[in-house]
């Protein structure tokens, strides 16, 4: 493992790893107890909560990982939720392509940064012991506190979760293969009826091996790799 870099408060954790890549080795991790401007994907804020939200990023420079792409997205999303199965959570499903749902709200949002073939960050912020969300956000949240009904170790959690994390992106060959099996068994989107980049009317048929998004409409199906994609109602 690289560093594990604390901080008490940070404007985002994955712009202090692009700000220090150069300085610091792969699978250094940063953690906050309170992120003041974090973002998300398509240029939504992600709201922390200080002292109750779960916000880190992690640097990869490994060149057999980075060689995956932005597949490895998969693996990440399959080890958070099964570290939140851990705790006794059951009815996680990962929304393609790395949101993590419990009971059709969302919990954990995952986003890949970068530059490839030379570095990516990771970020992910996990709802962990928040009781309410202020706000406005375009899908319902949960936290793990709400789901669980009593509030985690919030400390032992994210250790736990760096090591697993690291573990797994070291050891592709098998945890690829395991995270993709897992997908096909909480794939949140399948069946489902969405719109792509606004036009509704496709439904979720799984992925790809390239994890593209399976979309069928009129009878033919389109490999989606990074459009939006959004419950139709
Ligand atoms: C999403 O759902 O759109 C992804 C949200 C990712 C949020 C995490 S919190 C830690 C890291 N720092 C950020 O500014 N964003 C990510």
């Amino acid at each position: 493992m690289g560093h594990i870099i604390h901080l008490e408060t940070v404007d985002s954790t994955s712009d202090y790893l692009r700000e220090n890549k150069d300085k610091l080795d792969g699978f250094s991790f940063v953690y906050c107890d309170f992120q003041r401007a974090g973002h998300g994907r398509n240029n939504r804020s992600w709201v922390s909560e200080k002292g109750t939200s779960i916000a880190f990023s992690f640097l990869i420079k490994d060149q057999t990982i980075l060689s995956f792409g932005p597949k490895i997205t998969l693996p990440i999303a399959y080890v958070v939720s099964k570290a939140i199965e851990e705790l006794g959570i059951e009815g996680t499903m990962i929304k393609w392509p790395n949101d993590i749902y419990i009971h059709g709200k969302k919990a954990v949002g995952i986003l890949l940064e970068g530059s490839l073939p030379d570095y990516l960050i990771v970020g992910i912020g996990i709802n962990a012991n928040q009781e309410e969300f202020h706000g406005q956000f375009h899908v319902p949240p949960t936290s793990l506190k709400k789901e669980l009904g009593h509030p985690i170790d919030i400390e032992s959690f994210q250790r736990k979760l760096f090591a697993a994390l690291e573990d797994s992106l070291l050891h592709l060959e098998t945890s690829f293969p395991e995270s993709y099996a897992y997908f096909e068994t909480h794939d949140f989107l399948f069946g489902k009826k969405v719109s792509l980049e606004g036009e509704k009317g496709y439904h979720c048929r799984g992925i790809d091996q390239e994890f593209a998004l399976l979309l069928e409409k009129d009878g033919e199906i389109k490999h989606n790799k990074t459009g939006e994609i959004i419950l139709d109602e």
